[in-house]
């Protein structure tokens, strides 16, 4: 296995919004003009996919298939850690139909010894990936989401599977339906996230173990620009079109940011976390660097 981080992306093809499950979903606008609307997704996935390569990246690609427009977000797929992916169960039909695409997604990742595990929730459990339990290297914990998409019953799962710690946090609202749509750790122990989205609790929780130096609160205009959705790899940056005062605030801590237009994802209320999986994400790097040795 090569040393660069490796990602999952899906090739746009069939990429579509044709229903509403969320409330950033815009079929209406799709319509418009679905062909200028699909062309622009190809190329804003294509500048996604250079981008992460800019930051030395490998990227895997996920074939497109027809009916499941929303297999273009793999964040959605799995949670995978040291070589295990613990695949998704969807809250909603419309997307109930990616799990045995994804099923053999990873049996085929398996067989090239990309991953090494697969492992499944339990009937009844639903959870949505990634995209609501995020690995948080600094404190070596999973945040995970849970309300909207995921269950509360999926914590204790995600925590035995991996035998981490798995702290919930409970979404307060449809619009930040998933964790990474408002809460990105950021490499050094920062935190970017929108306090809106959360519960009380969960903010609470949040400010118990953040920090408030490590802290940096999106604003609404922030947020709704999906900014928060982000891909970090040491100090850069990868996201969505950025409002300025993010820009700055983010540079101001020593980040570099690298801006993808997104905007034909955004119509489904997805940004570039969602449009990616990392793959080779170890609990422990530092044991993985001295096995090699
Ligand atoms: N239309 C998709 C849905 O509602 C968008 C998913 C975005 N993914 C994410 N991890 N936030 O499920």
């Amino acid at each position: 296995m090569s040393d660069r981080p490796l990602y999952l992306m899906t090739d746009p093809a069939c990429f579509d919004v044709c229903y509403q499950i969320n409330p950033w979903m815009r079929p209406d606008a799709w319509r418009a003009d679905p062909r200028r609307a699909l062309a622009a997704a190809k190329d804003a996935s294509a500048e996604l996919r250079r981008a992460l390569q800019d930051l030395g990246a490998e990227v895997e690609t996920i074939g497109a298939v027809q009916g499941l427009p929303d297999l273009v977000f793999p964040a959605n797929a799995a949670i995978v850690l040291d070589g295990r992916a613990l695949l998704a169960r969807f809250r909603h039909p419309e997307r109930q139909g990616e799990e045995a695409v994804l099923r053999e997604v990873f049996t085929r990742l398996k067989r090239r010894g990309l991953v090494h595990d697969i492992v499944d929730f339990p009937d009844g459990v639903f959870q949505e990936g990634a995209g609501d339990a995020i690995w948080d290297a600094d404190r070596k914990l999973f945040w995970a989401g849970h309300g909207p998409r995921s269950s509360r019953a999926a914590l204790a799962v995600i925590a035995r599977a991996f035998g981490q710690e798995v702290v919930g946090l409970e979404l307060a609202s449809e619009r930040y339906y998933h964790l990474d749509t408002c809460f990105c750790p950021l490499a050094g122990g920062k935190l970017l996230y929108y306090p809106a989205a959360f519960t009380p609790a969960a903010l609470a929780t949040i400010r118990l173990r953040v920090p408030e130096v490590q802290r940096i609160e999106a604003t609404d205009e922030e947020a709704q620009a999906f900014c928060v959705n982000a891909v970090n790899q040491g100090s850069r940056i990868v996201m969505a079109r950025a409002p300025d005062s993010l820009k700055r605030k983010l540079t101001a801590r020593g980040y570099t940011i690298a801006e993808v237009d997104l905007a034909p994802f955004i119509l489904s209320g997805g940004a570039a976390y969602c449009m990616t999986l990392r793959l080779d994400r170890q609990s422990h790097p530092e044991r993985a660097i001295i096995a090699a040795e």
